[in-house]
């Protein structure tokens, strides 16, 4: 069975696509066909974060700028550089 990636707003589904471990969680969102906001690409600004609420996203050894560990443990995840690794349930928004 294939792996699939989940966006969600709240309990709201908004789109889903089939989990590719080498692409990251933004690539993925643009393959489920939503747009996702995002401005530096590249782990820093932060405006990109989202939710982890199911499965496992990689967390880099050495946090990028937009993470802390405060963050990463409240589910935290950049989509511009973090790659899922099988199922996983996204919401789009930042942890609160
Ligand atoms: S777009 Fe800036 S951290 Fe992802």
């Amino acid at each position: 069975m294939t792996a699939l990636v989940r966006f969600l707003r709240g309990a709201t589904l908004l789109g889903q696509t089939p989990c590719d471990p080498a692409a990251t969680l933004l690539e993925h969102a643009e393959r489920a066909g939503l747009s996702l906001a995002y401005n530096c690409t590249s782990g820093t600004c932060g405006s990109c974060m989202v939710t982890l609420l199911i499965g496992e996203v990689e967390v880099p050894d050495v946090l990028p700028p937009g993470l802390d560990d405060v963050l990463v443990d409240d589910g935290a995840r950049l989509a511009c550089i973090q790659c899922p690794k099988g199922d996983v349930d996204v919401d789009v928004r930042p942890p609160l």
